[in-house]
């Protein structure tokens, strides 16, 4: 796949950049050289984390494609194209599936997979019109390899992200495309996805989905990393052209379960492994 192994002088767009994930890898994106655009639907946060990272906050409701076209339009207008686009925001909470209502599927399916699926057709175009290419990462989860109990929503837009990213990279490489795509697939990161119903729109209210604050489940199968950690996952992706942004951690010895399923799906070679031998988390 294609890689782009020097990022400096050149343009990224990161959605959900306000926070959490998204913050991480803008932040390792700035420490990189590169001019980065945050895309973010909360405004009191945009425009505070614009500022502390020296990025550029343009308000953006992933799940309009219209706000995406604006925040594409904005981006090139300003800096004349992109280069890295990182589909990451999203939301995380939990209900078992015969909880859900519609209004659920609708919010969680409009962010967290059209949110990926805005991105990849707006900013597509404009990074292959690059004479030395580009990249695209999209944010999906360890639940876009596993389907845990109460994560059924979640883990239907995650399988999702993780589908669109394998078969685009495929196409992009029979094609000699100079853009590349990567996907991050974490476990446990340390941000506010807790509180994810914060941003649910009023016209989708009403639902069984509820945030879940994970940090507060004791659960040994848990090995929490960093946003930044996170970021460097994703920088590290784009600059070799890994399909999967790997961020298995150092010395890591927890459940011989996990490791060993993580072991199988997070090789490159996609997810053939991930339909032989499927463990869920342990969600409690
Ligand atoms: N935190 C974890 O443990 C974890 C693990 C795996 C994957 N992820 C994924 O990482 C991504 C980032 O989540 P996070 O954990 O950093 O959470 P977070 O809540 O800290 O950050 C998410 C960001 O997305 C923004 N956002 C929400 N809805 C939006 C919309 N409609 N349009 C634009 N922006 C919107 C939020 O305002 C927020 O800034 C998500 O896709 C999430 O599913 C998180």
């Amino acid at each position: 796949m294609s890689a782009l192994p020097d990022l400096r002088g050149k343009v990224a767009v990161v959605t959900g950049g306000a926070s959490g994930i998204g913050m991480g890898i803008a932040r390792q994106l700035i420490a990189e050289g590169m001019q980065v655009v945050i895309g973010d639907i909360e405004a009191g946060l945009l425009r505070k984390a614009a500022d502390d990272l020296g990025a550029v906050g343009i308000l953006t409701d992933v799940s309009d494609l219209d706000s995406v076209r604006a925040l594409a339009r904005s981006a090139t207008e300003r800096f004349g194209t992109v280069h890295v686009v990182c589909n990451n925001a999203g939301v995380g909470p939990l209900a078992a599936i015969a909880d859900l209502t519609m209004a659920d599927w609708h919010w969680i399916i409009g962010v967290n997979l059209y949110g990926v699926i805005h991105g990849v057709q707006t900013f597509l175009p404009v990074l292959q019109a690059n004479e030395d290419g580009g990249h695209i990462v999209n944010t999906a989860s360890m639940a876009g390899l596993v389907a845990p109990p109460r994560l059924g929503a979640y883990s239907v837009t995650k399988f999702g992200v993780v589908a669109l990213t394998e078969v685009l990279a495929a196409e992009l490489a029979q094609t000699g495309s100079k853009v590349g795509v990567s996907v991050l697939c974490p476990g446990v990161v340390r941000t506010n996805i807790g509180t994810s119903s914060r941003n649910r729109p009023a016209h989708l209210a009403g639902g069984g989905l509820k945030d879940v604050d994970i940090a507060r489940e004791d659960n040994p199968l848990y090995r929490w990393i960093s946003p930044q950690e996170a970021g460097g996952a994703a920088v590290r992706a784009i600059k070799r052209g890994d399909l999967y942004a790997r961020r298995l951690p150092a010395g890591y010895r927890g459940s011989p379960a996990y490791v060993r399923t993580a072991r199988r799906i997070l090789i490159p070679n996609g997810l053939h492994a991930c339909f032989r031998e499927r463990h869920p988390y342990s969600v409690r």
